[in-house]
């Protein structure tokens, strides 16, 4: 059975909300009563997220932009916060997926994946600092991954950007902890979004599904309703978690 929490008060940014795991958790706190801001790279994605959110009955403005390039976040963030009068919580998910031996890494790849998941976190929690109210606090949900634990052989900027972003979180719970915010990550393990399966064929899918521990892939349900918990007022009291929503597989090692 879905989660059921009151997200109604919230004003919730979601990078990378185009498809895959962005566009199922917005689709989730859209339900739950949440303000969505739809923000993806690709404008036309992130209009059919806002309408497909509209048609069933929530609230959702598209804004396309960059998260790399803080001007253009900084900007989306702004005409959502004008829109709705705060921001509660950002989701900084926006990532390029993309493993190949070290060898191969140019230096255009990998200045652009940490551009997008490690620099994109930053501007996604100035964000939040630039328009929370602070009367209120707010919460940031970063996305990490087991790759960030465990030595999976190339994913070497991949897992550069996500153990970069387990510190982010940590650090961050640390620093904006006394001013009501919250920050917390979600791990999420192997779910073959339209991004992972550029990354994994089906004979790897299939290999996982007899190694992973619970003996199954991830669905993109299982990652929006652990979000929703996450920024709901229930988890209140969870800040610089990093919560593994993986079948068991950073946990087998
Ligand atoms: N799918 C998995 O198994 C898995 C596992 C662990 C972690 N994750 C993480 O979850 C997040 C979502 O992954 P996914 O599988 O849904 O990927 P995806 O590739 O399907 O979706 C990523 C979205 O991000 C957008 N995006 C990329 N660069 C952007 C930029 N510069 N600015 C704005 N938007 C941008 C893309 O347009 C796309 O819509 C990522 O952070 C990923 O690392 C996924």
């Amino acid at each position: 059975m879905a989660l059921n929490v009151d997200l109604s008060s919230q004003a919730i940014f979601i990078t990378g909300a185009g498809r895959g795991l962005g566009r199922s958790m917005s689709l989730k706190l859209a339900s739950c009563g949440a303000a969505i801001a739809v923000v993806d790279l690709d404008a036309n994605a992130c209009g059919g997220v806002a309408d497909e959110i509209r048609a069933l009955g929530g609230t959702a403005m598209a804004l396309p932009a960059d998260v790399a390039d803080r001007t253009s976040l900084l900007a989306a963030a702004a005409k959502f916060a004008a829109s709705r009068g705060r921001i509660d919580a950002v989701v900084n998910n926006a990532m390029l997926l993309k493993y190949e031996p070290i060898e191969q890494v140019t230096e255009e790849t990998l200045t652009r994946m940490t551009a997008i998941g490690i620099n994109g976190s930053m501007w996604g929690a100035q964000a939040l600092l630039a328009h929370y109210d602070r009367s209120r606090g707010g919460a940031i949900l970063n996305m990490a991954s087991p790759v960030a634990e465990r030595g999976f052989p190339n994913t070497s900027a991949y897992s550069l950007v996500k153990g970069a972003i387990v510190t982010l979180t940590k650090v961050l719970a640390a620093e904006l902890g006394p001013k009501g915010i919250r920050v917390n990550a979600i791990a999420p393990g192997s779910v073959p979004t339209p991004g992972a399966l550029g990354l994994n064929d089906k004979t790897e899918y299939e290999r996982r599904t007899r190694t992973i521990p619970l003996r199954r892939l991830g669905h993109e349900e299982d990652n929006a309703e652990a979000c929703a918990f996450l920024l709901s007022p229930e988890a209140s009291f969870i800040n610089g978690e990093i919560l593994h929503v993986d079948g068991g597989i950073a946990a087998a090692g």
